[in-house]
């Protein structure tokens, strides 16, 4: 019962932090989509949304293509339950359809799309060039999937904040960090699509911004310090703690001056 309750807390700290990104980064998300309707051969009337979460990227596309139908897949069903609260409302309840199916297990039954999108989700996967695979044979000849990676978690603190030494976010991302991503051109060509484009979208986000930054700011700090037990000199992990405490005068909810620093790459594949 103890790893249901984990596995449950995992997935409500994931789908705040979803909430909450695509509540900051609404522009950003608006400017990919409307890219997406342009390197399109025709309007998308059937798009699936691969490891959807919240439904960040299903609710945007079926806002930006208002004909489309789009099928949400997720294994989680915590995310897929808020997706389908959150596509409710009139115009997407029809059009925005939640699939549970766990994609690193056989071939959930994808409808035939012009369009698939996965965002944040192949770096997940035990086999992705398997899924892309599948994903290939569910795209119709002209169809798209659109690849989109974060390239490094947010920045938002100042260079100098108050509690501990200066330079402590980037300390933090240096200790995180993984093995460099070599993007996802082999793998859309090994899978049988043709490049057709990559683009990275810089995410630089002034203060003063919306109240939501401070606590993306705190759920995205937290997550990372959930990861850094022993990579990082306690001086820092008790300034990180500081920094992300909910009452504590240093905590970023109580910072005006967070800005958001940021870039995703989204890479396009056509089906000949
Ligand atoms: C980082 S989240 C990204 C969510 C969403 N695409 C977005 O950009 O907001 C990754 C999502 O992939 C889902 N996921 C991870 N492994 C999966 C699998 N094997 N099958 C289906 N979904 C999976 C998770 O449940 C989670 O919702």
């Amino acid at each position: 019962m103890a790893g249901t309750n984990t596995a449950t807390t995992t997935a409500a700290v994931m789908a705040e932090i979803l909430e909450l990104d695509a509540e900051v980064l609404g522009t950003y998300l608006s400017e990919l989509t409307t890219w997406l309707g342009e390197l399109s051969d025709r309007e998308p009337v059937r798009i699936v949304d691969l490891g959807s979460g919240t439904g960040t990227g299903a609710i945007a596309l079926a806002r930006r293509f208002p004909r489309a139908e789009v099928s949400a897949v997720d294994v989680s069903p915590q995310m897929l339950h808020r997706l389908s609260v959150k596509a409710s409302g009139p115009g997407l309840a029809d059009r925005v359809r939640g699939v549970q199916a766990d994609l690193d297990q056989g071939r959930p039954a994808l409808p035939t799309s012009d369009l698939v999108w996965a965002a944040a989700v192949l770096h997940h996967l035990a086999d992705p060039d398997r899924v892309l695979s599948h994903v290939f044979d569910a795209l119709r000849p002209g169809g798209l999937v659109a690849i989109t990676e974060m390239d490094f978690f947010p920045r938002f603190l100042p260079e100098d904040i108050e509690v501990g030494r200066p330079g402590l976010e980037a300390r933090v991302h240096d200790a995180f960090k993984g093995a460099p991503d070599a993007g996802w051109t082999d793998h859309l060509v090994r899978a049988g699509f043709t490049p057709e484009a990559e683009r990275p979208f810089v995410i630089d986000l002034p203060a003063p911004l919306p109240d939501a930054t401070a606590r993306y700011a705190q759920a995205c700090l937290r997550k990372l310090r959930s990861h850094l037990d022993g990579q990082l000199p306690a001086e820092d992990l008790a300034a990180l703690d500081a920094v992300t405490d909910d009452e504590g005068p240093h905590g970023v909810l109580r910072r005006d001056d967070l800005t958001v620093r940021t870039t995703r790459t989204t890479w396009v594949g056509r089906r000949p």
